[in-house]
Formats: structure tokens, sequence, C-alpha cells
């Protein structure tokens, strides 16, 4: 009998290309694995930092550098973001023409970029090589929709309330206009994602429809949005995918099994876990209210403090702190989360930790530092219902030991927070459903993965 040689094959090449930073890479990378998971060869292109550590191969992902930070610059280099951007265009976009054209002769030649909103220019080499792309949003489709609303009105301070949102009936959000006012050259970078979007093939959001239903139908009508989102790894959500090994695509140490055989010693739900992910930077006097507020609560609290934000902890915390607090630089967030033990999520709500809250159905107090951060936080408060959201002082926002400590024993404790948890446990379930088998997300990826392969 003549042996049967079994051979693997893929159904199509995608080429993804995630922008620096932590909450860049993570969303591209879980949305790697969901298309590897319907059968595409990925190819993962990032800079050389966030891909040193990390093998070539796994699985179905191959790892490319497609910028050297470490000889040409970083991010916090001396030109700052403009000139990392910069650079980043100038040889990454030839690095990305060759990358691309080499693949044309080979067995499984790329078909689509899935590109980070971040990085426009990557979209104009794809098209022009005649390859498919994707933009990829890391933020909520309803901080891009306020975007949207600035460029219509030409404005990057909006005084008046965004209207997209207020039309829909959802919030006003003033803060977001008076945060953006503030950082004029990121907003212009931030805008400037919008020239040639309506070029690519798809614009992806890491959410789901339920999350932004009324955003996300209004936004269709300008471009071909898909939410494929949470894009937790599917152990967290669906539990459909196998490969949901973490690769270590991080920037910053992991402090390993600390916080979790810690966490193990606490009871459930009795402790708050405070983060302001890889970005913010509070003043030291911000850092010194949270610190007393979690110092005098009556729950445990796992504090992550950067190693850069050290030096802003007030001198005599660290030694003032019993057993009922740990200290880390970074923690392994969606382990921290999931674990029974966590009963509040103290956050600046970035979008990636606020789409991990709720799709892990933790109850949140909602201290957003800049940007999308307020209006993510509005959404935790005002719509999703899901937390709470410390008033700082009117002139100078700062806020006070006192009100972050009452914000967190009203979601630990008390009425307000039994409501607050149901929402949460709702949301969560939510998130689980568009990713089952025939969601809304699920079916969007579904549709992508059909019309790529077809192409
Ligand atoms: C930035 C912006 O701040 C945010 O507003 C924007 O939406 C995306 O880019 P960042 O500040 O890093 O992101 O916050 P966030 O979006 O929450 O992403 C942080 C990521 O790092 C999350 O996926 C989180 O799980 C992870 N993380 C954070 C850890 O794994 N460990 C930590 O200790 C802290």
């Amino acid at each position: 009998m003549e042996e049967v040689q079994a051979s693997f094959s893929y159904k199509a090449h995608v080429l993804v290309l995630p922008f620096h930073g932590q909450g860049h890479m993570n969303p591209m990378l879980q949305f790697s694995k969901r298309l590897a998971s319907k059968g595409i060869k990925i190819t993962l292109a990032a800079t050389l930092s966030a891909t040193k550590n990390m093998p070539p191969q796994v699985g179905s992902i191959s790892l490319e550098p497609i910028y050297d930070d470490l000889t040409h610059g970083g991010l916090d280099g001396a030109d700052g973001l403009k000139g990392f951007i910069d650079r980043f265009q100038e040889i990454g976009s030839r690095n990305l023409r060759d990358l691309i054209t080499k693949s044309q002769s080979s067995k499984y030649p790329i078909k689509c970029l899935v590109y980070d909103a971040n990085l426009p220019w990557s979209l104009d080499v794809a098209l022009g090589l005649g390859i498919m792309g994707a933009g990829f949003f890391t933020q909520s489709c309803a901080t891009i929709a306020t975007y949207v609303d600035m460029i219509e009105e030409n404005s990057l301070e909006s005084k008046k309330p965004l209207r997209s949102l207020e039309e829909l009936g959802l919030v006003n959000m003033p803060d977001m206009g008076s945060s953006t006012g503030r950082y004029p050259s990121l907003m212009s970078f931030l805008l400037g994602h919008f020239d040639n979007i309506d070029k690519a093939d798809w614009v992806l959001f890491n959410s789901f429809d339920k999350l932004e239903e009324e955003v996300v139908k209004n936004l269709m009508k300008l471009y071909e949005v898909r939410t494929i989102g949470p894009t937790l790894p599917s152990m967290y959500l669906d539990k459909r995918i196998e490969d949901d090994k973490d690769y270590g695509f991080n920037l910053y140490q992991s402090t390993g099994d600390t916080c979790i055989n810690w966490l193990s010693t606490k009871e459930r739900g009795s402790v708050v876990y405070v983060s302001f992910g890889s970005a913010a930077r509070l003043s030291a006097e911000q850092m010194e209210e949270v610190a007393w507020a979690l110092n005098e609560s009556d729950a445990n609290f796992l504090w992550v403090v950067r190693t850069s934000e050290e030096n802003k902890l007030p001198s005599s915390f660290k030694e003032q702190i019993s057993e009922k607090g740990l200290m880390v630089t970074w923690s392994p967030q969606l382990e921290v989360l999931s674990h029974e033990a966590v009963g509040c999520f103290v956050t600046h709500c970035g979008w990636n930790s606020t789409v991990e809250g709720v799709s892990l159905g933790v109850p949140m107090v909602a201290m957003p530092q800049f940007l999308d951060q307020f209006s993510d936080a509005k959404f935790v408060e005002e719509v999703w219902e899901i937390g709470v959201r410390p008033k700082g002082d009117d002139s100078t926002g700062l806020v006070s030991r006192k009100t972050i400590a009452e914000c967190i024993k009203q979601v630990i404790q008390g009425e307000r927070g039994e409501k607050i948890k149901r929402n949460a446990s709702k949301w969560k379930q939510l998130a689980r459903v568009a990713l089952e088998e025939g969601g809304t997300s699920d079916r969007n990826i579904e549709e992508i993965v059909a019309k790529i392969v077809s192409n």
C-alpha cells in the first residue's frame, strides 16, 4: 500500500505589523494567534528590541525584526516620538517592501498586511505592492469616532461635547477635548492615521459589537469597521485555541510567579490590583495619594510601579507596607485579573487594560491620565456601569487619598458595589460570547480570512 505523506498547508500568509509598545504588541499578537488558528501563516514584524528575546518561529508565527531600534534609536531617544516615527518610517518601509517582495516568490506569498494605525505609511507600501491592507486601532471605537469628529471640525481641541457620542445618546465628553488639547503634536500624529485609512480593506478594533454597539454602527458608515476582540488569549474566553502560550513578547521583565503565589494567600475578592499601564507617568503628589489610600484601606493591594516610577513613592512607604500589600515592577496582568482573590482594578483605563478588566469581569476604579483613557473611563462608569471614577481637584486634577479609598470601598462593598459586580459579570459573559463560534467577532474574523484566502 502506498504510504500517504501527511502534509500541512496554510490557507494564506498574512503579515502583522504592530507599533512598538506593550499596549500595541499585546492585542496584535493575540489577533495573530486567532488568524493562525484559522489556518493562516503569520509573519509578525516588530522592532528588534521587541523580538530579540523571542524564538524566530512560534507555532505558525514567524518573527521578523523590521526596525533596529537598538542601533537607530528607540522611542525614548532625544528626539522623542517624532524622531522615532520618522526613522521607523524611513528604514521600516524599505524592510517592509523587501519582506513582502521576497515572499512573492515563496510557497506562501504575503496576501495581506495588518498594520498598526500608528504606522499609516505601511498601508501605502502594501497597496503599492498589490496586497490587501487592514488597519488595526489599539484604542476604542468611541475614541476613534471622536478623532473623526475633530478632523471634520478641523479642531484639535473641540470645545463642544463630541458629536458622534452625544448624538448617539451616550456620554458628554468635555474631558476628552481638554485632554487632547494638551498634546497638540501627539494629536496631529494621531489624526494623521486617517489620511489614507479609507484605502484600507478593513479597519479593525480590539472591541466587540455589543460593547460599543451604537458607535460601531456609526463608524461603519465611514469605514469597513470590524470588531475582532477582545484580544485576550483564548484560554480566558472561548477556550477554542490550544496554542495559548505566553510568547514573552514583552518589553518589561515579568515578576514571574511572585504575584500569583502572593494572591493565592489572600481571600476571594479581597485584593485591589493597581496598575497604570506601560506609559502613564503620575506626579509624585498623585503617587503619594494612591500610596496612602492603599495603605489606609481595609483591602489588600497588589501595586505595579514601573522601575522608572519608583522614585516617586513616599520615602518610607515600602518599609511600612505589611503582608497586606505587594509591590512589583511589572505583573502578569491577565493572570492577576483572572485570579479569584482580585476584587477591584484601579486602572489608568488604557484601552487594553479596560478591555481586559471587562472581559475578566473585574470591577474598576477608573483613574485616567491622558487621551483615550478619559473616554474609556466614562464608558466604565456611565455606559457599562462596571466601576467608579474618583473626582479630582477642579484646578489641579489631583485625586485625594480619601476619594480613592472611598471609591475602592464603594466597588468592593455596599449596594453600588453589588450592582457593579452584577454588570461586570454580564459584560464578562458578553465578551466570551463575541468570540465563541458564530459570535460577532468570530464571524468578522472568519469573513476576513475567507476574503484574504479568495483574493
Ligand atoms: C497605551 C495607552 O496608554 C493607552 O491609552 C492606549 O489605549 C494604548 O496604548 P498602555 O498605557 O500601556 O497603552 O496601557 P494599556 O492599553 O492598558 O496596555 C498595557 C498592556 O500591558 C496591557 O495589555 C496589560 O495587560 C499589560 N500589562 C500592564 C502587563 O502585562 N503587566 C503590567 O504590570 C501592566
